[in-house]
């Protein structure tokens, strides 16, 4: 069963199909229960701080009008809250008390540490010790909020051998275990659960930019590492005549470059080898270094719904301090190059999802 065109499905070992089954069937009951909605809604603004807001950037890219969705302004500084939140209030529903994740730029398992601290679930998160090094402040602030973070020593010791890590865990502990996954990859149903929880972005974008220009945007433009900011502020315009650009790294470019192939339990486009064997990624920014992508994403490109492009990491560093100098906004480098691509596109009106801060990114940038 494929559930993106030839894309998504379940390519797992048996004894994790129960726990993809209970996932669906408690995820179904959830979506379809006002009072797990009312739960995540009431979380989202009073502990999260939705909706965020939509900032014209001015000085950024004068002669358009460039809006970007400020999801560096949510708590913990970055979209992963969003599905951080709603797959916590699953997990309780699902009578799950321990979590383990994976993280690559640290943003996943800040949120999914915060969650664990808010809702007091054991919380396990895997990371690369290269990611480690990077992205240090990150993981202070996980140890403070009581986590445990396992470093991942082998490979490119970045997200990808970080999640294979998670994967492990959880095929040991599916019992009493629930996999908090940070991104829109991953067997059915994480890529449309991940998508569901995080297209609040898109709606909230959507409805702001009505309001304030009266008119939807030309384009809507988002980095893409796994796939999951995009996918959210996607979302809201999907439907509509508006260009939706996803701006990869241009050393992880699974859609620019990849082919179609299998990792981490689904059929994506994947930066592979002819024999399927999967090739290394390098990005400046932890949170894009990923060789595999949402398989959503991938069916958007075949259908030309969605256009993929690439950035490189100087492309992103020089986005990264123009924000700063002329909006006064240190962006993360995963935006950075969403921003680097949206500020030369051929298109007025713009809405350019700005996934994150870069406090994280500081040793990086300087
Ligand atoms: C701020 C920020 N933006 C984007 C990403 C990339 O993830 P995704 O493509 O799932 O949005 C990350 C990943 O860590 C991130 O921290």
């Amino acid at each position: 069963m494929l559930t993106y065109g030839e894309y998504g499905g379940r390519f797992v070992p048996e004894t994790l199909i129960p726990a993809l089954d209970e996932l669906e069937a408690g995820w179904r009951a959830a979506f379809a229960d006002d009072a797990f909605h009312a739960e995540l809604h009431d979380l989202l603004t009073r502990y999260a701080g939705r909706p965020t807001p939509l900032t014209l950037a001015e000085r950024f890219a004068p002669g358009k009008r460039l809006y970007l969705k400020r999801e560096d302004l949510l708590h913990t500084g970055a979209h992963k809250l969003n599905n951080a939140l709603g797959q916590a209030v699953l997990a309780r529903r699902l009578g799950k008390r321990r979590i383990v994740a994976e993280t690559g730029a640290g943003q996943h398992g800040v949120a999914t540490a915060t969650v664990c601290a808010r809702f007091g679930l054991e919380c396990v998160v895997y990371m690369g010790s290269e990611d480690m090094e990077r992205q240090r402040p990150n993981v202070q602030r996980m140890h403070l909020l009581g986590a445990e973070v396992r470093a991942v020593e082998f490979g490119t010791r970045t997200l990808k051998e970080a999640t294979s890590e998670a994967i492990r865990d959880w095929i040991a502990n599916v019992e009493t275990t629930h996999y908090l996954i940070g991104s829109c990859v991953g067997p059915h149903p994480y890529p449309e659960l991940v998508r569901e929880l995080q297209s609040v972005i898109g709606r909230e974008a959507r409805e702001q930019v009505l309001a304030v220009e009266g008119r939807l945007p030309d384009a809507v433009v988002a980095c893409v590492g796994g796939g999951s900011n995009a996918i959210g502020i996607f979302a809201g315009f999907v439907d509509d005549d508006v260009r939706l650009v996803g701006v990869e790294a241009a050393g992880a470019a699974s859609l620019g470059g990849g082919r179609p192939a299998v990792l981490h339990g689904a059929r994506s486009s994947v930066l592979a080898d002819a024999d399927g064997q999967v090739l290394d990624a390098h990005s400046i920014s932890a949170g894009l270094d990923y060789p595999g992508v949402g398989p959503e994403h991938a069916h958007l490109r075949d259908s030309g719904r969605a256009e993929y492009v690439g950035a490189s990491d100087e492309e992103a560093l020089a986005a990264f301090h123009r924000l700063a100098r002329t909006e006064g906004i240190l962006p993360a480098l995963e935006p950075a190059h969403a921003l680097a691509r949206a500020a030369e596109l051929d298109a007025e009106l713009v809405v350019v999802c700005l996934s994150g801060r870069g406090d994280k990114d500081l040793a990086q940038v300087t």
